[in-house]
């Protein structure tokens, strides 16, 4: 018994925000941008519309992908960390507006990494008897950005991606999955305020601590190499080679930091899914989006090779291999 992808859907908000547009905003330039992270442009949630709703559009179209109804799910996780209310679970409001009667919701936070740690356990779930799990990553970053701060604003965007994982008895499904994390470093990528540690208050709010803060340069080395490790890692543990892969989909927060990956795996550009030019770091939803991508476009195709990669706050480290 294996766990495949059965359908994979992902929305990304109507606005678009380009480079130029933040030059009005903070002391920065396109050129900057473009070159030190590989973004041009991102997508931004309109005033009122919130984690569940991208969820949402991104379930029904991963739904009607796989062929299935709300009501065949068994359960929903949502990878987040930007979802509508500290509770309840945007998974369970994702499960009242899809009609999924059936099934149970709950959320996942593991920041970049969630989608990845839901899809391991969408993957255990479904070999321990459930029939169909729908996985979303779904992010409002707009929402914990701080719209005064040129070291973090350029980098993020909004969207959501969702897969269908589903039993099957063939070939196909999810190979591996390898989950890791290492909160010494929770630091870098933190928003520190608003949690029951610093709960909300009106100092929260002067000190703009409810917005995430990161110290860049540290996190892109820690990228890299944590990045490299698990690649290697998941590949010698399902006796792979670099040269068997289809397709690697990271996690897209800096096209310097998966050059880098690349060059070090010795994996080639045309390998590699990159869509960050247009979407920015999307966080959990970044891995979803660039995988719905990658299958309407005709680069997974049945029988594909893809290998997962992501890294983020926690910090935690995640991918997985898929055999499509
Ligand atoms: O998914 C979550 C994981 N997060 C990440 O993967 C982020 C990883 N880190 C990065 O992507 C990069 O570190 C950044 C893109 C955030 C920054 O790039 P960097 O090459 O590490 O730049 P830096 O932080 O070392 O800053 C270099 C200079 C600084 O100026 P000085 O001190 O040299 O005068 C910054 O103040 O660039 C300046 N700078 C900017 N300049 C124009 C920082 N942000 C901007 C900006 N526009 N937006």
């Amino acid at each position: 018994m294996k766990a495949c992808i059965a359908g994979t859907g992902s929305y990304a908000p109507a606005k678009v925000v380009t480079n130029a547009d933040l030059e009005r905003m903070v002391a920065t330039s396109d050129e900057w941008i473009r070159e030190r992270t590989g973004i041009r442009e991102r997508r931004i949630a309109a005033t009122g519309e919130a984690c569940s709703d991208l969820a949402v559009q991104a379930g029904k179209r991963a739904l009607t992908a796989a062929g299935l109804a709300a009501t065949d799910l068994d359960m929903i996780l949502v990878a987040t960390c930007t979802g509508d209310y500290p509770l309840p679970a945007t998974a369970c409001l994702v499960q009242h507006q899809l009609g999924a009667t059936k099934a149970a919701a709950c959320d996942l936070s593991a920041a970049c990494c969630g989608f990845v740690y839901a899809l391991s356990v969408a993957d255990a779930y479904v070999k321990s008897g459930m029939r169909h799990v729908l996985v979303i990553g779904s992010e409002v970053m707009s929402a914990i950005t701080d719209w005064t701060d040129r070291n973090t604003c350029v980098l993020f965007g909004d969207g959501a991606g969702a897969v269908v994982v589903s039993a099957s008895d063939g070939e196909q499904g999810i190979l591996s999955t390898h989950l890791r994390s290492d909160g010494t470093l929770c630091e870098l990528i933190m928003v520190p305020g608003g949690g029951s540690r610093t709960p909300p208050s009106e100092k929260v709010i002067a000190e703009r601590l409810q917005y995430i803060k990161m110290k860049g340069n540290e996190t892109f080395k820690v990228a890299v190499r944590t990045l490299e490790e698990i690649a290697r890692a998941t590949l010698s543990a399902n006796g792979l080679r670099v040269e068997d892969l289809d397709l690697y989909v990271p996690h897209q927060a800096n096209v310097r930091i998966l050059k880098a990956v690349m060059e070090r795996l010795g994996l080639p550009r045309e390998k590699v899914l990159l869509n960050l030019d247009r979407y920015g770091n999307t966080s959990a939803a970044s891995i979803p989006i660039a995988l719905d991508e990658a299958v309407r476009e005709g680069r997974i195709k049945d029988g594909s090779l893809v290998m997962l990669g992501a890294f983020g706050a926690g910090l935690t480290w995640a991918s997985a291999v898929i055999r499509w």
